[in-house]
């Protein structure tokens, strides 16, 4: 997706994302219940529980308004956002997206097929390359909602595109990653979750 597109959505509101303020010092004060799994600093070392560090601020606000609101749904969460407010969760937003992103290593057989679905995508099933909203390192873009990706945890992402295939998972935008899973084989999924674990 090139940059005009994503201006214009942003711009219609497709992406439903609200302006984050929030406070990363109080936001550190109201994390203990969450560094159980994530950790204090938001790079968890459990392959299912996501790393929240140096991820974009716009992009957690609006999965903890999701979670919290049952438009995702986390078992593991359950009942734990309940008694914070809107400013809670922009200051823990705040809070994990001032932290840096420990990377970690894509597995060496996967890199070659991983990174080309990533920059290329798979022109012969009309799959957009992930580049086009991910970013060429990862990072996503802060301003359209747009996840970073970078160095999270491949258990993480492989079992989120299956979420997202499946329609498990159905809380982005105008469907933008469930049309984009939909198109992945198990092959495929596994591949790029490897390199983008990798990738910085
Ligand atoms: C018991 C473990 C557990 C605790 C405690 C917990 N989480 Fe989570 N969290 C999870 C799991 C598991 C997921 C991912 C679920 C999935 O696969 O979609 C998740 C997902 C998230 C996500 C979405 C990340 C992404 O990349 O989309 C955010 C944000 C988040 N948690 C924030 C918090 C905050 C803030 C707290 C504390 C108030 C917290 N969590 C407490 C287990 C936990
Ligand atoms: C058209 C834009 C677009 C393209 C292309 C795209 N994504 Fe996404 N992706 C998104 C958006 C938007 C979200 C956030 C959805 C939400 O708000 O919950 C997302 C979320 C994700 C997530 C969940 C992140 C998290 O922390 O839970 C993963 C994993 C992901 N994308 C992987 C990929 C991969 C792999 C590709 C390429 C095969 C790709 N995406 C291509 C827009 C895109």
């Amino acid at each position: 997706m090139n940059k005009l597109l994503i201006s214009l959505l942003v711009s219609l509101g497709i992406t439903g994302v609200a302006h984050a303020a929030g406070d990363a010092a109080a936001g550190q004060t109201k994390t203990a219940v969450c560094a159980a799994c994530h950790t204090a600093d938001g790079n968890s070392v459990v392959g299912n529980f996501p790393k929240l560090a140096g991820q974009n601020e716009t992009y957690l606000l609006k999965q903890l308004n999701d979670i919290k609101g049952g438009k995702r749904t986390v078992v593991e969460m359950t009942g734990l956002l309940d008694a914070l407010s809107e400013q809670d969760l922009a200051d823990i937003a705040a809070y994990f997206s001032s932290k840096k992103v420990a990377v970690g290593q894509a597995a060496a057989d996967q890199v070659a097929a991983g990174e080309a679905i990533y920059r290329a995508g798979v022109a012969a099933k009309g799959l957009a390359a992930c580049t086009a909203c991910h970013g060429p390192n990862g990072k996503g873009v802060e301003a359209a909602g747009f996840p970073s990706l970078s160095g999270q945890h491949a258990v993480y992402i492989e079992s989120t595109l299956k979420k997202f295939a499946a329609g498990d998972r159905a809380n982005d935008p105008a469907s933008m990653m469930r049309d984009v899973a939909a198109k992945l084989s198990d092959a495929e999924m596994k591949a790029v979750a490897q390199y983008v674990q990798g990738l910085y």
